[in-house]
């Protein structure tokens, strides 16, 4: 004869081992299975519970209904909670949403500052220029002495310069490009150059040991400080949406004369309003530099440009911190993406 006794012990022990059973279900199947065996109507463990409490006398029946309610509320819990986890819900009366937007995926996207020289180089490839490429790992001769720096220029110190060997060294700029061009093609030439350079530079706001120039060089006869200034300008009305000023400083480089620096004037957005910031050196390119390079300084004359992406990057979308370029911070970097 069935007892309230022991109803109340089957109750707890199918209330442990169902919960047990239920948490140590993994896959979406085993869940579903455990389900089965400890609620299924027909063969579930809560069905032999029920049928204990109809064999009992009238007056324990009572008791034993809660007793049974009790345990089937732990179990219900039980896979409430095994279910969550899961991540999925057998409520059929919340099915899946499918007005739902899709979710986007990130794929990645151009780096501003590899934005830039891709904007450059079809600006410059309009007006009639070609991309043209040199070694990272250069010579003392192509970075300094085919650019006419003098033996004992301060650049070639070694607190400067990154030396790999006594001779090689890596480019500190990309002209060294100017003179491998040179070598190879007779004028006229109009090659834009963009590729890294590395310096010992110290990593703060404006500057980094490593990063990105554009080098430009026209060679042809009879090419004058005019056209210079016709290209850099033209350059700049088209990159800088022709509202922004442009501005000529004279300056020097070895391989320049003259030489000049040209800024732009922008608000780069850290409460100090408008000011002037340099975006590129240039100049007519020196006889020596022909020379070197094995042109008829007589008959060819040109100039040529470096200019630094990043800086560019910096006053295109008013940075204030060109370490923002580096630390790769997709959160960052995604406002830019196209
Ligand atoms: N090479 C120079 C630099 O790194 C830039 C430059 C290039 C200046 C060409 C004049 C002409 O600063």
């Amino acid at each position: 004869m069935t007892t309230l006794a022991d109803l109340l012990t089957r109750a707890d022990a199918i209330a442990h081992d169902g919960t047990v059973l239920i948490h140590a279900a993994i896959t979406r199947e085993a869940l579903d299975a455990a389900r089965i065996a400890v609620l299924g109507r027909k063969q579930g463990q809560l069905t032999s519970l029920m049928a204990m409490l109809a064999a009992l006398p009238a007056e324990d029946r009572r008791a034993a209904g809660a007793a049974v309610n009790a345990t089937k509320q732990v179990l219900e819990d039980a896979f409430a909670t095994a279910e969550a986890a899961h991540g999925t819900t057998s409520d059929q009366s919340r099915p899946d949403d499918l007005t739902m937007p899709g979710r986007d995926s990130w794929i990645g996207a151009v780096h501003p500052v590899s934005a830039v020289i891709d904007e450059i180089s079809a600006i410059f490839r309009e007006l009639g220029f070609t991309i043209a490429l040199g070694p990272e790992a250069e010579t003392e001769w192509y970075n300094f002495g085919a650019l006419n720096f003098p033996p004992d220029h301060p650049a070639m110190e070694a607190h400067d310069t990154l030396y790999l060997t006594e001779d090689t060294l890596l480019r500190t700029h990309t002209s060294p490009v100017q003179v491998r061009t040179l070598q190879t093609y007779t004028p006229p030439v109009r090659i834009l150059c963009p590729g890294n350079v590395y310096r010992r530079d110290f990593f703060d706001a404006t500057h980094a040991p490593s990063f990105m120039q554009i080098e430009g060089l026209c060679i042809d006869e009879g090419v004058s400080f005019v056209d210079l200034k016709a290209t850099l300008s033209e350059f700049a009305r088209r990159f800088y949406s022709g509202s922004s000023k442009v501005r000529l400083r004279p300056s020097f480089f070895p391989f320049v004369e003259p030489g000049a620096e040209m800024d732009v004037e922008v608000d780069l957005n850290d409460g100090k309003g408008k000011r002037w910031v340099e975006i590129l050196g240039c100049g007519m390119v020196h006889p020596n530099v022909l020379e070197a390079a094995g042109i008829d300084s007589e008959k060819y004359s040109g100039w040529a440009f470096g200019m630094g992406p990043a800086r560019i990057a910096m006053s295109r979308h008013k940075l204030p911190d060109i370490r923002l370029l580096y630390d790769s911070d997709v959160r960052f970097l995604e406002q830019f993406a196209r």
